[in-house]
């Protein structure tokens, strides 16, 4: 329970943050930049966070924090395109095990996937964020997550 709360926290605290700093400007790049950076150094356990963006039907890679990642996802494959076509928040704990999973970095064992859904209701993109550690993401991280992707 402890570990719990202190996640709520840190979360908190990085929301707070997050809230001031996209006051700056409107521009969306720069507001998921912004947010995939903090996240990323902010907490341990994210080896890869960032932003994939649906252009032309294609999910083209968006401001990131890590490895090397694709470019281009191929389409109605693996976690980010699930996302998509979802429209739901998708926790993996077990990458491996999802099936068609797109290995950006073959040190990823779980994920999150939180859609970016506009006013009209329609999907424009994704926050992806990958652990190495099995089993990293909770109920916590997806309420915070989608919390913070609405300041874009
Ligand atoms: N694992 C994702 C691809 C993106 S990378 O993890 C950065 C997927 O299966 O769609």
């Amino acid at each position: 329970m402890a570990d719990k709360e202190n996640l709520e926290k840190r979360y908190k605290r990085i929301y707070d943050q997050l809230r001031e700093l996209v006051l700056k400007t409107e521009n969306k790049i720069a507001r998921m930049a912004t947010i995939a950076a903090i996240l990323h150094h902010k907490m341990a356990q994210f080896f890869w966070t960032g932003f994939y963006i649906l252009i032309d039907g294609e999910l083209i890679i968006g401001p990131y924090q890590g490895p090397l990642a694709c470019q281009i996802l191929e389409k109605e494959k693996g976690v980010c395109w699930a996302g998509v076509t979802s429209k739901k928040t998708i926790i993996v704990p077990d990458v491996h095990k999802f099936p068609g999973h797109v290995a950006c970095d073959s040190r990823s064992n779980s994920e999150i996937l939180v859609p970016l859904i506009d006013k009209e209701n329609q999907v424009w993109g994704v926050l992806d964020v990958d652990s190495r550690k099995f089993d990293a993401f909770s109920d916590v991280d997806k309420d915070w997550l989608e919390k913070i992707v609405k300041l874009i």
